[in-house]
């Protein structure tokens, strides 16, 4: 008999949860997990009826939004005509989806190979560039994320590498155009003769391809200067070396576009996908290659394979999300109400002393809070927490805004499908929740 679900009290929930379950990135005696039993739009309900306002989109995933019924209805049917077909079968959804990919990527991209997820397809991006350059290395940026498995792991900059060295050989680091809130930007013309410098002293010919968040996520929301983007591309295409474009938080409408990549017209080689890709209904995630990449595999053996490939259930929700981004115009509301999120980011900002720096691009947003205002000295260090961010992420749970609290910024990055109101309404506990951090300025 199938178990009947519903039955535990959030207490249950998180008990059996941390008994029996690792969380990840966490030190197991810290976690606090939030029980939720149900979700629709913008929110989400624990067993016990409170409502929060997810204003991460969950892991900066559910772009369309929880529950859409076009999306389960179209899991429904295809759980029920055809839930699984290996990956060397056809199946219409896999036909389907490729072909509707190939539309909305950049230029020539046109073929694509399916995966579970986001470091899968990193993986595989860096193992295609390798097989089509013949070279080995990759170069990668410090303030970056590229998912959880040993070789994007390594390529990852952030502290969530440090566990898993010494990690992959062959990655090297290229230099960033963002130092934090104290030393702020480099001129965009400094990085990119940096980055030329770099590439020189590795050795241009020893490098397969260059792997970048064009919008930088979970390390800062960091909006490349204009010329950044096209530099890199100049440069790569130089020294014959493959642009990968980490799309898999900031694809899918997040910034306003399809693809963040979109903003600067830059045509990358390779691009990783996932999150939006099903907003996170079943795991997908996917890398795309430009057409003259895909015909290298023609003739020669493509190395890579996973059972779960172009698995149909995940294909019939990725194409009923992106039917529902065209139908509901969901990235032209990024565009519109990110404008509306920057002003009342900017009046935040301008109203309270604990704020540094605001940005966004679309639905994809960050507060920098400080302690100071003439040093600039930020509110937690770097990798660290303060009691104030905590008071203020303790506050937010308790106000049922839901968000990702992260060192010494908190983000903004609501589901797609938010309104007018609904954005004001969450701005308007956020507006409350800086009274605690103001407290620490001096
Ligand atoms: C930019 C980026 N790349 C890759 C990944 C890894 O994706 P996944 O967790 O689906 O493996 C993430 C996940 O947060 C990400 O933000």
């Amino acid at each position: 008999m199938a178990t009947k679900l519903q039955t535990m009290s959030g207490e249950e929930m998180i008990a059996l949860s941390r008994r029996h379950t690792l969380y990840e990135w966490s030190v197991q005696s810290a976690v606090d997990p939030i029980p939720v039993a149900r979700a629709k739009g913008i929110y989400f309900w624990t067993p016990e009826g409170k409502r929060f306002i997810d204003f991460n989109s969950q892991l900066m995933c559910v772009n369309i939004g929880h529950g859409d019924e076009r999306v389960v209805g179209a899991i429904q049917q295809q759980a029920a005509t055809l839930p699984y077909a290996n990956p060397f079968m056809a199946t219409e959804v896999r036909a389907r989806l490729a072909a509707k990919l190939a539309e909305i990527t950049p230029g020539d991209m046109d073929t694509f190979f399916f995966t579970n997820g986001g470091a899968e397809a990193n993986e595989n991006a860096i193992r295609i560039a390798r097989m089509f350059t013949g070279r080995q290395k990759i170069g990668a940026r410090y303030r970056s994320y590229h998912g959880g498995t040993a070789g994007v792991l390594t390529l990852t900059g952030d502290p969530r590498r440090w566990g898993a060295e010494p990690g992959i050989p062959g990655v090297f680091r290229i230099p960033e155009f963002y130092h934090g809130i104290q030393k702020g930007y480099d001129k965009v013309e400094d990085v990119l003769a940096r980055t030329e410098e770099t590439i020189e002293l590795e050795g241009a010919k020893t490098i397969a391809a260059i792997i970048v968040e064009p919008v930088v996520g979970t390390n800062g929301i960091l909006i490349p200067p204009d010329g950044y983007m096209q530099g890199l591309r100049a440069i790569c295409d130089k020294h014959g070396i493959l642009l990968i474009a980490d799309e898999v938080m900031a694809g899918f409408g997040r910034t306003g576009e399809w693809f963040s990549v979109d903003h600067w017209k830059v045509q990358p080689d390779l691009m990783s996908m996932a999150k939006g890709l099903t907003s996170a209904y079943v795991q997908l995630g996917a890398v795309g290659m430009r057409h003259q990449i895909a015909e290298h595999f023609q003739k020669n053996m493509f190395y890579g394979g996973l059972t779960y490939n172009s698995h149909p259930l995940a294909c019939a929700a990725a194409l009923a999300t992106i039917s529902v981004y065209e139908e509901d115009k969901l990235i032209e509301n990024a565009r519109r109400l990110g404008d509306l999120m920057r002003s009342l980011m900017q009046d935040l900002q301008a109203r309270h002393p604990s704020v540094g720096a605001t940005r966004n691009i679309g639905l994809f947003g960050i507060f920098e809070l400080i302690r100071n205002r003439e040093t600039r000295e930020p509110l937690a260090p770097f990798n660290g927490t303060a009691p104030e961010m905590q008071a203020l992420g303790k506050f937010f749970r308790e106000e049922g805004l839901y968000t990702l609290v992260r060192w010494n910024t908190f983000f903004t990055n609501p589901p797609l499908c938010i309104t007018e109101a609904e954005l004001r309404e969450a701005f308007s506990i956020i507006d409350r929740g800086l009274e605690i951090t103001d407290k620490a300025v001096s």
